[in-house]
């Protein structure tokens, strides 16, 4: 939950203080997420009707749930990209841009002002979405490969990205 949370707040959905914004009512105008379990729910077992025409239902069931243990995970290592970089503007190091809502904000897309924060755009918007539709696809080559193992690389990167800008910082100071 607390990983998702940091997704939401990346993506300008929650605020700082995990409160929702303007643009969830965006999120539920647009129908581009399912907000509640029951939603979430009748979509799920839409899908398994439908494998279940050709497979066992409890051998379709036990697959789309290890496509959400997928999620989990990249959302887990996604909450971890994102916190670094917004420990960055908590400690100003890197400052908001005077037209943003937000920051750090995913859907600024490649308009963002920092190499970090470019990774991280590309990291949820590229390698995390290959990583799920991958799994969902029952497409391990494509999950793992080039979704998640570049998402544990961009976080490797983000980290040393993140320690050098400290560092700059530090030593401009002296
Ligand atoms: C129209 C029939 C059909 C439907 C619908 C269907 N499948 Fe399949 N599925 C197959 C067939 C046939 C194979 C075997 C393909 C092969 O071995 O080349 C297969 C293979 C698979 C495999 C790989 C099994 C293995 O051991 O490699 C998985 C996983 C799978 N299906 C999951 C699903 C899921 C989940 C759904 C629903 C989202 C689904 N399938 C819908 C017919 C279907």
């Amino acid at each position: 939950m607390n990983d998702r949370v940091a997704i939401l707040q990346a993506l300008g959905v929650l605020d700082d203080a995990g409160k929702p914004t303007a643009r969830l009512d965006l999120v539920k105008a647009g129908k581009v997420a399912r907000l509640t379990k029951e939603e979430f729910q009748k979509e799920r077992d839409k899908m398994i009707t439908v494998c279940a025409q050709c497979h066992g239902r409890s051998y379709a069931t036990a697959q789309l749930d290890a496509g959400d243990r997928v999620v989990r995970d990249a959302d887990k290592i996604m909450a971890e990209a994102i916190r670094e970089v917004q420990a960055l503007y908590k400690d100003g190091i890197l400052s908001k841009p005077a037209d943003w809502t937000f920051a750090p904000d995913l859907l600024q897309f490649y308009e963002a002002k920092s190499s970090i924060e470019q990774d991280l755009y590309v990291m949820f918007l590229e390698y995390r979405m290959r990583a799920f539709q991958g799994a969902f696809h029952m497409n391990p080559d494509y999950m793992h490969w080039y979704g998640w193992a570049p998402m544990k690389e961009t976080l490797r990167k983000i980290r040393d990205e993140a320690e050098k800008l400290r560092a700059e910082k530090a030593s401009a100071k002296k």
